[in-house]
């Protein structure tokens, strides 16, 4: 196709080339130059003038591939921007005297296949960004000799298969982004020659199996993002962040360290972490958490987000080792009556979300040691009262107190909510009224007259 478009122009002259430095490029940069094209225009270059040029951005054009003999009019460009110029093919070709290429930008062009061997000019080439595009089929060779490539953007095509033999070239390799495609198998071996990865990101994939041995045999993996697909297991070694949201894993392995974890949003019952000695943030809201046994050793945890499990004990041991921890969620866990020195470490805890449990009550000395909690949740509940008359010594830095949805008498909550008011706690956003829409109310807290 794009041959015949060639041999079409070829008897064209080209004079569409025009040449703008001012406008793009900073002034210091007399390397840069901006070149627009337009559809009517010539795409086969001149090839007996050329141009000292070492970054080239085409901008507003319609150029539908890479112009003819373009590394021999710019033999020096190391830096190629064609971002929404509407290309459709590339070819072997088109990359012929590409050796001093560095940086090729393509998104936001129709790509839709990349042949094999099309790269193999372009020795030198350290990034690749042909995210946006429509390519489906990835031929094995796609990019053959590319081993001084360290960043391939290929999120948002169609891809559906990733040959098994695709990155074995590509040995300086550091960052991959497949998000936004729809490959469904990650071949055991996919990644065997890129030691030196260390972000992958597929996110929202159809991967239905992830083979353990993948990440597991990964020495520099540090971002690994597989949130939005269907596999039910993952395993890897030590990494520092995670992500695995709002998909289906019942089982998440982590044989090492972990700094992040965001698992919101599955089916995990079962979570391992070896060594939890830096990890920092473990975000496992909406899953099927029975405890917190797996990660009750994690000293130096500042943020947890557990809501929307089913622990409905909590062991004396869970949160005995974190001191650090300052945000707590352990809203709808079915939460009946924590043990009265569930928190007794938590003095650095700030934010304690207890709300939509089932708790009647709290024991007496629960929230005595939380000296600089700042906000509290404790609504939903069925409480009829709590031990306030400390609450402004004990925890000095409290700022609000959730209270809506429990059992509390008029009375009672009155003296509550009027000890709030006093010690500048705030609990609710509503208006004092005695009779909202019908209902007792506090402060707009709903309340019993008996
Ligand atoms: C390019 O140079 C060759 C040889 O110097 C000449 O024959 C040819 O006409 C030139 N082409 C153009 C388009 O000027
Ligand atoms: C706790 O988690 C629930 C449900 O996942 C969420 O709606 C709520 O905003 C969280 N609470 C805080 C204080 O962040
Ligand atoms: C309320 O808390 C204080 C101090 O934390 C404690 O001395 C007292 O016994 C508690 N009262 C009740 C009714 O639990
Ligand atoms: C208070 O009670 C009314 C009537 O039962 C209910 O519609 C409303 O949602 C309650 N408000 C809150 C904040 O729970």
């Amino acid at each position: 196709m794009s041959k015949i478009v060639l041999s079409f122009v070829f008897t064209m002259l080209c004079q569409g080339l025009h040449v703008d430095i001012k406008n793009m490029c900073p002034r210091s940069d007399k390397f840069c130059v901006k070149v627009k094209l337009n559809p009517s225009e010539s795409y086969e270059l001149d090839r007996n003038v050329t141009y000292p040029h070492q970054k080239v951005t085409f901008s507003g054009s319609r150029v539908y591939a890479i112009p003819g003999h373009f590394f021999f009019v710019f033999p020096n460009v190391r830096f190629l921007t064609m971002n929404r110029c509407n290309v459709r093919n590339l070819e072997e070709a088109d990359f012929m005297g590409a050796e001093n290429l560095v940086r090729l930008e393509m998104w936001k062009n129709q790509i839709r296949e990349l042949p094999r061997d099309l790269f193999s000019g372009c020795r030198n080439l350290e990034w690749l960004d042909l995210s946006s595009n429509q390519i489906k089929t990835l031929h094995p060779h796609s990019f053959h000799g590319l081993r001084r490539l360290r960043k391939l953007l290929l999120f948002r095509n169609q891809i559906h298969t990733l040959p098994p033999i695709l990155f074995r070239d590509l040995v300086a390799l550091e960052t991959v982004h497949l998000e936004d495609n729809r490959i469904e198998i990650l071949e055991e071996n996919i990644f065997i020659a890129n030691s030196r990865l260390g972000i992958v990101r597929i996110r929202n994939n159809r991967l239905k199996v992830v083979h353990p041995s993948i990440f597991l045999s990964m020495r520099n993996l540090y971002w690994l993002d597989l949130s939005r697909n269907y596999f039910d297991e993952i395993q890897t070694n030590t990494l520092d962040t995670l992500h695995i949201n709002d998909g289906m894993v019942k089982k998440c392995f982590i044989n090492g360290k972990i700094r992040n974890l965001h698992a919101d949003n599955n089916e995990i019952q079962s979570l391992y972490i070896r060594d939890l000695t830096n990890t920092q943030e473990i975000h496992i809201s909406r899953n099927k958490l029975y405890d917190l046994s797996s990660i009750h050793g994690a000293k130096h945890l500042s943020k947890l987000d557990a809501s929307q499990n089913k622990l409905g004990l909590l062991n004396s041991l869970d949160f005995s080792q974190m001191a650090d921890l300052m945000y707590l969620n352990l809203s709808n866990t079915d939460l009946i009556l924590p043990g009265k020195n569930a928190f007794a470490r938590l003095t650095n805890l700030a934010t304690l979300d207890l709300s939509h449990n089932q708790m009647r009550e709290l024991p007496p000395d629960l929230l005595t040691p939380l000296r600089n909690l700042r906000e509290l949740h404790l609504d939903y509940n069925k409480l009829t009262q709590v031990n306030y008359s400390n609450l402004r010594d004990s925890s000095p830095a409290l700022k609000y107190l959730g209270l809506h949805g429990n059992n509390w008498r008029c009375s009672y909550l009155r003296d509550l909510v009027e000890y709030m008011d006093r010690n500048g706690i705030s609990v609710s956003k509503g208006i004092y009224d005695d009779s909202v829409g019908g209902t007792h109310n506090v402060a707009g807290i709903n309340c019993t007259l008996l």
